[in-house]
């Protein structure tokens, strides 16, 4: 391995290819308080949440993960998109589990992304033990940021917490039972008792600008963040400048990210920054201070109220825009500018439901997924995807009888290069909110009630956002558009933890059929390799 890194070092050099940044995580249990009582949590180097990747577009990042975890390891790198190469992806669809007591050593590129981002253990519902952390990527210096350089940078990893262990949670699921309602709210790994004896998490200089990277890396609740007198700044979304709006506060979906600008122009004393869950029966509340340098006074007790119903939530959708101007690096190389212009070739429309009868699951268009012991991905590059699974089993229109729900892999296949629109349709009461691998998508349009082709009328054709998140309120739709042009195997999956594990996710195939090196990275040396295909003789590489 090491011979292995000198090589793509001494290549990188000669070739003048992108730097290289390197991490080693020592990922084990360890006990943590984040609401105040013990409990075993999943630290990486020693920290909850763990120590976030800094790097600059195009970086090559490298990461030898150590599992002392006595269960497999998977991480994944939400909004990373993984250009030619979802074997570093860290889905179990993907990629084969790091043996508990072994390391493996992910290596990717951050290829034209800028932005929030964050990581976080893919499998085993690791999630509600923590495991995740912050991953900023900075614009290389020629390109220009629409907005100047802030004082200092925060990460706000906010999200819903239970108090009990992820074994416990899982055991719930594995049984058919809901994991039911969190305990708390918790940001970057606690929340603030409010008696005075709180320190404070962020500090401010009166007159400077900070920036705020949020992110809602919980489990299943929609959180609204908002700070005591301090209206934020919208800079960047999920890996898009947008037109900076200020916002009293932002309603953050799970698995959404936000960078703000925040000002310190208020009488110096502290102030609190308030998560508060959204859309559900119960309230739920974690609060952070931020204090000025020269702050005397400690945070006023009344925190400002979350705004009501989704209505709202919606029209805060709708303000987020794309700043067509502002230079950065395009997430999508093909039509960027005019996702509009382009002929849609297929529609996807997918509706999510639940079946309580034979224990809890959740499918899209009536399957339930479930996971492989050999990788999709895997399979598919050995061949023998046919013993594993079996391609779109579902169809691209919803079946009639939704609660007839089939357990199986759940895997469609798409045309390398087509442009898709994907209808995402809820019938449901809860809110739903959805994480595409592998690419950004423009985020056209959500409404209440049913989609019908008319509604195409409605879409936001020229500035809407490329991200990788999008909700879908209850009874109500969302549509998303792409080119298919990234060759893989990319989850589509329900970024609510409960809903996912029990089946609410499907992976897309897409396969350039020139097996090209141009379009897709051959299976790295290094590949963990399991199930069937653990002792098979190595395909062929794709030609250059
Ligand atoms: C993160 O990266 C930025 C830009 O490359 C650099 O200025 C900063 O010092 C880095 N911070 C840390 C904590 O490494
Ligand atoms: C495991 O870690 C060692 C020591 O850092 C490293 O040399 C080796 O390449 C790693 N193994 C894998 C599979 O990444
Ligand atoms: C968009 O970006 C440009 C160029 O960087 C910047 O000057 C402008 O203020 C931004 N527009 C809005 C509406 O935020
Ligand atoms: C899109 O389809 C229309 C009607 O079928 C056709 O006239 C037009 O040339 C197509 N546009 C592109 C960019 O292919
Ligand atoms: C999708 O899978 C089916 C069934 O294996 C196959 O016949 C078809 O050619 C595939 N399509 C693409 C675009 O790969």
């Amino acid at each position: 391995m090491l011979m292995l890194m000198l090589c793509m070092l001494g290549a990188a050099s000669v070739r003048g290819e992108d730097p290289y940044v390197y991490y080693t995580w020592d990922v084990s249990y360890g006990t943590i308080a984040p609401l105040g009582v013990p409990q075993q949590g999943i630290l990486i180097n020693g920290q909850f949440p763990g120590p976030e990747i800094n790097c600059t577009s195009n970086n090559n990042i490298v990461v030898n993960v150590f599992n002392n975890l006595d269960e497999p390891l998977l991480m994944t790198w939400h909004g990373i998109q993984q250009r030619k190469n979802s074997w570093q992806e860290g889905t179990p669809g993907t990629t084969c589990p790091i043996a508990p007591g072994t390391n493996y050593t992910y290596h990717f590129q951050v290829k034209d992304q800028i932005g929030s981002f964050f990581y976080y253990p893919s499998i085993g519902l690791h999630r509600a033990a923590g495991g995740f952390g912050g991953l900023r990527i900075f614009s290389r210096l020629l390109i220009p940021v629409p907005y100047p350089d802030p004082e200092a940078e925060y990460w706000v990893l906010m999200g819903d917490w239970y108090s009990k262990s992820h074994t416990i949670l899982r055991k719930f699921l594995d049984s058919g039972r809901s994991i039911g309602r969190p305990n708390g709210v918790i940001i970057n790994g606690k929340t603030a008792k409010g008696d005075g004896s709180d320190e404070p998490s962020y500090t401010m200089i009166p007159g400077k600008t900070y920036k705020y990277r949020i992110c809602n890396v919980g489990l299943k609740d929609a959180l609204n963040i908002r700070i005591q007198g301090h209206p934020m700044k919208l800079v960047e979304l999920e890996g898009s400048h947008v037109v900076q709006n200020v916002y009293d506060s932002l309603d953050v979906h799970v698995g959404q990210c936000f960078t703000v600008l925040v000002t310190a122009d208020q009488q110096p004393k502290d102030y609190y920054m308030v998560a508060s869950t959204r859309f559900t029966r119960y309230t739920l509340t974690g609060k952070a201070i931020i204090r000025y340098t020269n702050g005397v006074g400690p945070a006023s007790p009344e925190l400002p109220p979350a705004p009501q119903g989704w209505a709202w939530s919606l029209n805060q959708f709708r303000s987020f825009r794309w700043n067509l101007t502002a230079s950065a690096a395009r997430p999508n190389p093909q039509g960027s500018y005019h996702y509009g212009q382009i002929n849609i070739t297929r529609t996807i429309k997918l509706t999510n439901s639940v079946n309580r009868l034979q224990g809890l699951r959740y499918a899209l268009n009536g399957v339930s997924h479930v996971d492989t012991e050999t990788p999709l991905k895997l399979a598919e590059y050995y061949g023998v995807a046919d013993q594993v699974f079996k391609y779109n089993i579902i169809s691209d229109e919803p079946p009639v009888d939704l609660k007839a729900i089939v357990n199986a892999p759940n895997v469609i296949n798409a045309t390398y290069r087509d442009y898709i629109e994907i209808i995402f349709e809820n019938h449901g009461k809860t809110v739903q909110s959805y994480n595409l691998d592998g690419y950004s998508f423009f985020a056209v349009a959500i409404e209440p009630g049913r989609w019908t082709p008319e509604k195409r009328k409605n879409y936001n054709l020229l500035d809407a956002v490329s991200r990788h998140t999008i909700q879908v309120f209850p009874k109500s739709w969302a549509a998303i558009m792409l080119t298919f042009d990234n060759a893989g195997m990319w989850n589509l999956r329900s970024e609510h933890a409960e809903n996912r594990y029990l089946g609410q996710q499907l992976y897309i195939s897409v396969l350039s059929p020139e097996r090209s090196l141009r379009d897709e990275y051959s299976l790295p040396d290094t590949q963990l390799l399991c199930g069937i295909v653990k002792d098979l003789p190595k395909p062929e590489p794709y030609h250059m």
